[in-house]
């Protein structure tokens, strides 16, 4: 544990809570209503006002409880049918209840690879160079469909990635994760925890638990980010700008860096500039952004942007300066050639009279 426990705890994320606590004094309370909190103080969206993507994990066609005590049935009858995956009436995969972290070395490596997930830049602050948490991207501590929940990822790998032309096991997406979308070259260490390192036994750990039932082998429903399709007009800065002061200032910012409270910690993330994520991360296309914003954002507004909204304020924040591209070596136009030819994405483009993809620094 050296790698996660060198800075301890000296902060702590803010549950779904206080948040909301917090956020009510700047008038999220608008917003509030969207609002519920289920047991374990996370958000839920049970009361959302849009019609889709509404989580009631507690009503879950084939429940957790009835999983289990159909294992214990069958580990005493070996002729019972295998129980099934659990899966809500939703129709996404249910992952275990946080009680069920046994208290054992097993679950106390569980609960730090959950606390490198939702604390990521102070648990793990000599590789992180922003101020991101695994969690703000991969909602719900990785438990939420369609933001890349780390129950569809776990079973997925290893898997051929174009990105990297190459096989990638579960620790080389992670790193994928800390190079581009933690901006680990900013870090003091300057590169993402070594191969190997236990910030990676925890957090597959972690994975592993959160993933005890689902198959393998299977794209389950709600894995990854979904796909918005392209619309007829396109995406435009001008029409972003107005979904983004509509719809995200309250929480991000005019700016863009979002909010911290009085002790720091951030409650609303940075969506560009230094402390954000770079331009080689996933989330940096304007395509991937859409997606995730389409289903994820304004947070507790779930599926509530129509898909032109939804590319339009995509492109607006990723046409701001972030920092560099880690895989950048020569010029800004030799790493749009060789990273990003072909994407929907302005890196090495034109913004506004600018060719942005420079990069920033703290
Ligand atoms: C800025 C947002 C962001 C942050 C922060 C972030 N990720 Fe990701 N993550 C993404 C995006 C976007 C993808 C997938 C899209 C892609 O590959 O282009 C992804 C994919 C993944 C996947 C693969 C998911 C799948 O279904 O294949 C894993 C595993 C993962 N991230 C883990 C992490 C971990 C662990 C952290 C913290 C160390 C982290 N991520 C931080 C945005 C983020
Ligand atoms: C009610 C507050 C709120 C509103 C409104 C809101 N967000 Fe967020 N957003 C959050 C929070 C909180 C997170 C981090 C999620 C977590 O940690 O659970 C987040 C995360 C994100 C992320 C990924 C993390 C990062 O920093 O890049 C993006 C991108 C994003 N929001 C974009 C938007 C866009 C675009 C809008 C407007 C359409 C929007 N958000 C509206 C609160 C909000």
């Amino acid at each position: 544990m050296k790698d996660t426990q060198k800075n301890g705890r000296s902060k702590s994320t803010m549950s779904g809570g206080r948040r909301l606590a917090w956020g009510a004094g700047i008038g999220v309370l608008l917003f509030a209503i969207g609002y519920g909190l289920n047991s374990k103080g996370w958000l839920s969206f049970s009361l959302s006002s849009s019609d889709q993507a509404t989580t009631q994990i507690g009503t879950a066609a084939y429940s957790r409880e009835a999983m289990e005590a159909d294992r214990k049935v069958q580990s005493k009858d070996k002729k019972a049918v295998a129980a099934g995956v659990p899966v809500g009436a939703d129709g996404y995969f249910v992952p275990p209840p946080e009680s069920s972290i046994p208290d054992t070395p097993y679950g106390e490596a569980i609960r730090r690879g959950q606390t490198i997930f939702m604390e990521t830049s102070t648990t793990v602050s000599d590789h992180v160079g922003n101020t991101l948490a695994c969690v703000n991207c991969h909602l719900d501590g990785g438990r939420r469909e369609h933001s890349a929940p780390m129950w569809g990822a776990y079973v997925s790998y290893p898997a051929y990635r174009a990105k990297t032309k190459a096989i990638s096991t579960l620790e080389d997406r992670i790193i994928g994760c800390f190079t581009f979308s933690m901006n680990a070259q900013a870090s003091s260490s300057g590169i993402a925890p070594p191969a190997g390192s236990d910030v990676y036994r925890d957090l597959m750990t972690y994975m592993y638990w959160m993933s005890d039932g689902a198959p393998t082998g299977q794209k389950l429903p709600g894995a990854g980010f979904p796909k918005v399709k392209k619309t007829e007009l396109g995406y435009d800065l001008a029409r972003g700008k107005e979904v983004y002061a509509n719809n995200c200032v309250l929480c991000h910012a005019v700016d863009g860096q979002g909010q911290k409270d009085a002790e720091s910690d951030v409650v609303f993330p940075p969506l560009w500039g230094a402390n954000s994520y770079n331009w080689g991360a996933g989330m940096a296309r304007i395509d991937t952004a859409a997606g995730f914003i389409k289903a994820n954002m304004p947070l507790g507004k779930p599926f509530s942007l129509s898909d032109q909204d939804a590319w339009d304020v995509a492109a607006y924040i990723n046409s701001h300066e972030r920092p560099k591209d880690a895989r950048q070596k020569g010029t800004v136009e030799e790493a749009r050639v060789e990273f990003h030819d072909g994407e929907e994405s302005y890196y090495g483009k034109d913004v506004n009279g600018v060719i942005v993809g420079g990069g920033v620094e703290k």
